[in-house]
């Protein structure tokens, strides 16, 4: 009993510890806008995205305008998503196509990014 308790602990010391290190490197969790790129649309595109989940699943694609548009349907359709229309889809998708851009295109590959 006391071994396990203190198994447990040693696990959660070493979950603390490999958050230091992943959790201090740039990009590994957005936990507020501000830590996006700057651009129209960013605060309305971080919290309506990142209600279901890490906005991470977000920032690691890059894709064209119209792959971004095809993925908020798929969010509405598979997944219950708010449907997003008119001006605030533009502004966000606008967000979106401008800042995650096809990763080839963008001449930029975020080495930390985990591939598909
Ligand atoms: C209502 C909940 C919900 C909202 C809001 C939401 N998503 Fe998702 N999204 C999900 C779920 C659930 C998954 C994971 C399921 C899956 O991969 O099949 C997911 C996965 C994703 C993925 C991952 C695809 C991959 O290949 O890993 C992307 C990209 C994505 N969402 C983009 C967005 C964007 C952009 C927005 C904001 C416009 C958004 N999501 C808002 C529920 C949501």
């Amino acid at each position: 009993m006391a071994l396990r308790t203190a198994v447990a602990g040693g696990r959660r010391r070493l979950a603390a510890l490999a958050c230091a290190l992943a959790c201090a490197a740039p990009a590994a969790a957005f936990e507020s806008p501000e830590e996006l790129p700057d651009g129209e649309g960013r605060d309305d595109t971080f919290y309506f995205c990142s209600a279901c989940h890490s906005f991470t699943v977000v920032a690691r694609q890059g894709m064209s305008r119209a792959l971004w548009d095809d993925t908020l349907t798929w969010m509405s359709e598979r997944h219950g998503m708010l449907e997003l229309e008119g001006e605030e889809r533009r502004l966000i998708l606008d967000y979106l196509a401008a800042t995650y851009p096809p990763k080839a295109a963008s001449g930029w590959v975020n080495p930390f990014a985990p591939r598909n």
